[in-house]
C-alpha cells in the first residue's frame, strides 16, 4: 500500500468517524477538518458554469442566498425563485454589487403551493436550465397546511419541488442538467411515514414533521433519478450539517443559542450544494451528499425504508401532482 494511499484511508476514516457521531461533522469542524485531509474533492473551476443556467429556490436568505451567490461566482445565469419579489429584488442588487457583471433574474413562485408551481412554470421564459436547486424551507410551528389542503412541509419540500422538476422536464431534457435537493440531517431521526404523509396521526411536532418531509425527499432520490434518467437528468440530495441562517434563529432559537460558535456559515452550508452543481463529471444520480461525500441515507436501524413503504410514497405522491406513472 502506498504512503499516499494509506493518508487517504486515514482521511476516510477520520471523515466517517465525525460524519457517524453528527455533532462534530455537521458544525463548522466538519468542512474545517475534512477540507485539510487528502483526498478533499476539488473545487469546481473558477468558470465551470459559465453559459449555464441555474434556478435556486428560497433564494432570498441563508443557504438559498449562499448558494445563488456561488453560483454567480462560478459564471452561471441565475434565477432566484423566491415567493417575495421585493425581497428577490434587493438580493439581485446585492448579488450584482458583490459581483459585478452577475447575470441574476428574480421570479416568484410560492413552492407549497401547486397551482402556483404550475404558473411559475408555465411563465418561465427559458429554453435552457442546467440546475434546478430545491432549497426553500421552513418549520411551522403549527400544523399548517398549503392552499391544496396539503401539510405544509410535505407540500414545500416535496410535492412542489417534484412537480416543478417534472413540469420543467423540457428544458431540463437532454444535456446533463443537475437537479438538487436541500435536505436535512434530522432526516436521519424519522423513518419514512408513507402511512401518514399528511401528518393527520398523533400530536404535531414542528420538528418531526420537518424531519418526515426531508426523509421522504432522500427516499424518493433513488425513484426520481430512475425517473428522470433517460431525460439525463441527474439528482441529487445534499445535508448541509448545521449552518447559522435566519431560518435556524426563527425556527430554533434554544439551539441557535447553544451552538451558535460553533455553527458553519451559510457558505460552508452551500458549499456542497454548490460543488454538485459544478463538479464534473456529474457525480453519479440518486446519492445523498454532505462535505463533498456521499453519505449513507440511514445510521439507525429503526428509520429503514421497506420497497413497499417507498413505492407507496412514490403513488402518494404522483396522486397530489397528478404525475403519470
Ligand atoms: N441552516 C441549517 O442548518 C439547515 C440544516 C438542515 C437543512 N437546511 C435546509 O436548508 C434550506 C435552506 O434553509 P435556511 O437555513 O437557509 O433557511 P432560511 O434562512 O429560513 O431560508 C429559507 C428560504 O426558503 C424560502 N421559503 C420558505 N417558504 C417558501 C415557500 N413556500 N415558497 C418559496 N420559498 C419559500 C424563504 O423565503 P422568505 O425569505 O420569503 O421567507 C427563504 O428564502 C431549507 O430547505 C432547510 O430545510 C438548513
Amino acid at each position: 500500500m502506498s504512503a499516499h494511499s494509506l493518508g487517504e484511508r486515514l482521511a476516510a476514516g477520520v471523515d466517517t468517524l465525525m460524519d457517524r457521531t453528527v455533532a462534530p461533522g455537521f458544525t463548522r469542524i466538519g468542512p474545517a477538518v475534512r477540507s485539510r485531509l487528502p483526498g478533499w474533492p476539488a473545487d469546481p473551476a473558477p468558470d465551470a458554469l459559465a453559459g449555464r443556467t441555474a434556478a435556486v429556490t428560497g433564494a432570498t436568505s441563508g443557504l438559498g442566498l449562499a448558494t445563488a451567490e456561488g453560483f454567480v461566482r462560478l459564471g452561471a445565469a441565475v434565477r432566484l425563485v423566491v415567493r417575495d419579489e421585493e425581497k428577490g429584488a434587493r438580493v439581485r442588487q446585492q448579488l450584482q454589487a458583490a459581483v459585478p457583471g452577475a447575470q441574476v433574474t428574480v421570479d416568484r413562485c410560492d413552492v407549497s403551493d401547486l397551482e402556483d408551481v404550475r404558473r411559475f412554470a408555465a411563465e418561465l421564459d427559458l429554453d435552457r436550465l442546467d440546475v434546478l436547486v430545491h432549497n426553500a424551507g421552513s418549520m411551522p410551528a403549527t400544523r399548517t397546511e398549503s392552499p391544496q389542503g396539503h401539510e405544509l412541509s410535505m407540500s414545500l419540500h416535496v410535492l412542489g419541488p417534484v412537480l416543478m422538476t417534472e413540469l420543467l422536464r423540457p428544458v431540463l431534457t437532454g444535456h446533463d442538467a443537475r437537479v438538487i435537493f436541500v435536505t436535512s440531517g434530522g432526516m436521519y431521526g424519522q423513518a419514512l411515514r408513507a402511512d401518514d404523509p399528511e401528518y393527520l396521526r398523533g400530536e404535531y411536532s414542528p420538528t418531526t414533521s420537518y424531519a418526515r418531509s426531508k426523509r421522504a425527499q432522500v427516499e424518493l432520490l433513488p425513484v426520481l433519478a430512475e425517473r428522470w434518467s433517460s431525460a439525463r437528468v441527474g439528482v441529487h440530495a445534499t445535508h448541509p450539517g448545521w449552518a447559522d441562517t435566519p431560518g435556524v434563529v426563527e425556527s430554533l432559537p434554544k439551539f441557535h443559542r447553544l451552538t451558535g460558535p460553533l455553527l458553519r456559515d451559510a457558505a460552508g452550508g452551500a458549499d456542497t450544494t454548490v460543488w454538485l452543481a459544478a463538479t464534473t463529471p456529474q457525480p453519479r444520480s440518486g446519492e445523498l451528499w454532505h462535505d463533498r461525500r456521499s453519505r449513507p441515507t440511514h445510521l439507525l436501524r429503526r428509520t429503514r425504508t421497506s420497497d413497499t413503504e417507498r413505492d407507496a410514497m412514490w403513488a402518494w405522491v404522483r396522486e397530489q401532482t397528478g404525475l403519470d406513472a
